[in-house]
């Protein structure tokens, strides 16, 4: 049998641990699959994880090389960032009909449809189930286990980093900042952290999940931001006497008016459900007309979000290719934002 043979753009703390479940995890892939999924080609500047043996895979210097480069079936990529380098390479790969595995949000949610339209024009899948809610295969549920419902509603906890914050500093009393060096410690933050606690990572998740619910094109321009770097101990504490916590929450709503779209950190009652959600962990609630449910997971961190990753390229391996925002992109509509 062919292999599927992967190239992968990134070697950070998402690429690293990639490298290694699809290193340590192979003949079991394969067998699942049935077929080889095998890493044949990388590029990175740095490489998080000094300890990955990388002797047997080609080191290729520029990402749009190895994006078009004939060695490859599928481009894995892992820079992050909404601009270059990482979109053109993802549009290289998807023009010279290669499938596309990303965990960029910031990309998604600013090109998402531009992107999808490539893929479907190209006839190859773009798959990016790690760019929301880390290992939680939210959008593998939203564009196909939901896909008979009309949703109006998809909420929850969607960073993992600020939710870690803000549980530690009021669990443990600590200061914000040593809480936030930790979760970058930990490999939970983005490269650039303001994007975690000023809430626009939040903010590109919620616009990816939108499109998914509503069948819009992604509008995260829509979207009121607010992050919690303004948050302190006695904010956290303040709540807890009223009887709430305090989670950043993104929220999409379907309403008369066209979709509304917020984040804000949110006072929730202790007892709630959500506010259990501790740590690194996220929350998506999906109200749907015939099925509402939540998924609780791990929302961040290498390993987490490399499962994902893992999944996206077994259903590439497979040969299932599903229209990346769930319907064809002439069935998208332009989204119609309500006023708030
Ligand atoms: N920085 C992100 C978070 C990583 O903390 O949720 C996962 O997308």
């Amino acid at each position: 049998v062919d292999k599927l043979k992967v190239g992968l753009a990134g070697l950070g703390t998402v690429g690293s641990a990639v490298v290694r479940i699809l290193q340590d995890k192979a003949s079991q892939l394969a067998a699942t699959v049935g077929r080889p999924v095998e890493l044949v080609a990388f590029c990175a500047k740095d490489i998080r994880d000094g300890s990955l043996d990388l002797s047997a895979v080609r080191r290729v210097a520029d990402p749009v090389a190895l994006a078009a480069d004939p060695g490859i079936d599928v481009l894995v990529e892992l820079m992050g960032g909404e601009g270059d380098p990482a979109k053109s390479t993802v549009e290289t790969a998807l023009k010279s009909g290669k499938a596309v595995v990303t965990a960029n949000k910031a990309l998604i949610a600013a090109h998402g449809a531009a992107l999808a339209r490539l893929a479907e024009d190209n006839g190859v899948a773009f798959n990016f189930e790690a760019a929301v809610a880390g290992g939680i295969p939210v959008i593998k549920t939203m564009r196909e286990g939901l896909l008979a419902n009309r949703i109006d509603r998809v909420w929850g906890i969607l960073n993992g980093t600020c939710n870690y914050i803000l549980t530690r500093m009021f669990d443990e009393k600590l200061a914000f900042a040593d809480c936030l060096k930790e979760a970058q410690r930990l490999g939970y933050a983005e490269a650039d952290p303001t994007f975690d606690i000023d809430g626009f990572d939040t903010a590109h998740k919620l616009a990816i999940l939108a499109s998914l619910a509503f069948g819009t094109e992604v509008d995260k321009d829509a979207i009121y931001v607010e992050g919690i770097r303004q948050i302190s101990l006695a904010d956290l504490e303040m709540a807890d006497e009223l009887g709430y916590r305090v989670k950043l929450l993104g929220v999409a709503v379907r309403t008369e008016a066209g979709i509304e779209q917020r984040v804000h950190p949110t006072m929730v009652p202790k007892d709630a459900p959500l506010a259990q959600v501790g740590s690194v962990t996220n929350a998506v609630k999906i109200d749907g007309d015939k099925v509402s449910l939540t998924l609780i997971g791990p929302g961040a961190g290498g390993p987490a979000t490399a499962s994902a990753v893992v999944a996206d390229l077994c259903d590439i391996a497979r040969g299932n290719r599903v229209a990346p925002f769930g319907r064809p992109i002439a069935l998208m509509a332009k989204p119609q934002r309500a006023p708030m």
